[in-house]
């Protein structure tokens, strides 16, 4: 018998307040076009007050909870994926936990930025395969407008905030055709001075604003998340003209565009929320996931391939069937 991870179900929050670029237009010396033109985000959504990483994230793992149609004492492993965590420690994961009323499981937080999700993700399916864990609560969920530099129009127009989860359950089948098929994840360190936050406990004591060289983390986006999904692919025995659905990191449609041109895929394989989310880092890849799940394009029996990249560099994928 072969024991995978089978996605049982999805769930999303945003914040209350939806911006506008026509809104940020009017404190940030941007505009709706420039906006647009370079990246394809026509909104975000802000937290307010009392909204937080662990309070979407408990959102939005109540939703992929009641989807799955589990109990939620029935989870037995969080895993928050986030670099906003709401307190340097305890993981938010444990207030996740908390918020759920869940008396006892696993839970931590990974930080891997924006392909956090596909970290965890794989994490958690190694655990549920190895039998760690049968029931697994994945979450990315992000306040990135609270580590932005308002000042700095080269990125504050780019990100928002909310929050994603999934819940994945151990299968046991003679085919192993479902589930979680096959993850790659990838690091490297040298890049570190492209995408950072220019703060920390350990270093000024500060929490720090994001920086980012835009134009050279757009080069090696391209070039990263092209091979990895091919190297994931491989790794399944899959084809690419196999893929039903591409979820990838909503960072920028042009990126998205180029990596669906290099690897010759249609682009209406392409699910993309950027224009209405603009990129909420970790949450990304499981908000976009949720909203395709919901809308009805992801079917069962699709194959769909997640993919992200970020700080770090990290950069990973994982192939799923439905
Ligand atoms: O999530 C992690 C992964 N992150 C990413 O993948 C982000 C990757 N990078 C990008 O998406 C793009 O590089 C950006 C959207 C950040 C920038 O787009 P770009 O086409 O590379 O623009 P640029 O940085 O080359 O800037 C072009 C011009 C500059 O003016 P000059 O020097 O040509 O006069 C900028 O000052 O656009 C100007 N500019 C803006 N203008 C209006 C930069 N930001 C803005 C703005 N509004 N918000």
């Amino acid at each position: 018998m072969i024991r995978r991870s089978i996605l049982l179900g999805t769930g999303s929050a945003l914040p209350v307040r939806a911006v506008s670029n026509a809104e940020l237009a009017q404190t940030v010396d941007t505009s709706d076009e420039w906006i647009v033109e370079r990246t394809g985000i026509r909104n975000r959504y802000i937290a307010g007050e009392g909204e937080t990483t662990a309070s979407l994230g408990a959102d939005a793992a109540r939703q992929a909870i009641a989807a799955a149609g589990v109990a939620a004492q029935d989870i037995d492993l969080i895993i928050l994926a986030t670099a906003t965590p709401d307190q340097t420690f305890p993981a938010a994961a444990t207030k996740v936990q908390a918020a759920l009323g869940i008396d006892d499981c696993v839970a931590f937080d990974v930080a891997a930025v924006c392909s956090g999700f596909l970290y965890a993700v794989t994490v958690a399916d190694s655990m549920i395969r190895s039998g760690a864990a049968n029931r697994a609560l994945v979450i990315g969920s992000e306040t990135f407008s609270r580590i932005l530099d308002w000042e700095d129009r080269t990125t504050c127009v780019l990100f928002g905030d909310g929050a994603g989860a999934i819940v994945l359950g151990a299968e046991e089948s003679v085919d192993g055709k479902r589930g979680i098929l096959a993850a790659k994840l990838h690091a490297d360190g040298r890049h570190n001075q492209l995408l950072y936050v220019d703060g920390g406990p350990s270093t000024t004591q500060t929490v720090g604003k994001l920086r980012m060289r835009g134009q050279e983390v757009f080069r090696h986006a391209v070039v990263n998340l092209a091979s990895v999904l091919r190297e994931v692919m491989d790794v399944a025995g899959l084809s690419t003209d196999e893929i039903d659905w591409l979820v990838p990191h909503q960072a920028n449609a042009r990126i998205l565009d180029a990596t669906a041109r290099k690897l010759k895929l249609s682009p209406d394989r392409v699910v993309v929320t950027v224009d209405r989310h603009a990129n909420t880092s970790a949450a990304s890849v499981p908000l976009a996931l949720d909203v395709a799940m919901r809308d009805g394009r992801i079917k069962m029996g699709d194959l769909v391939v997640l993919e992200a990249m970020g700080g770090g560099f990290t950069w990973g994928a994982c192939v799923l069937r439905l």
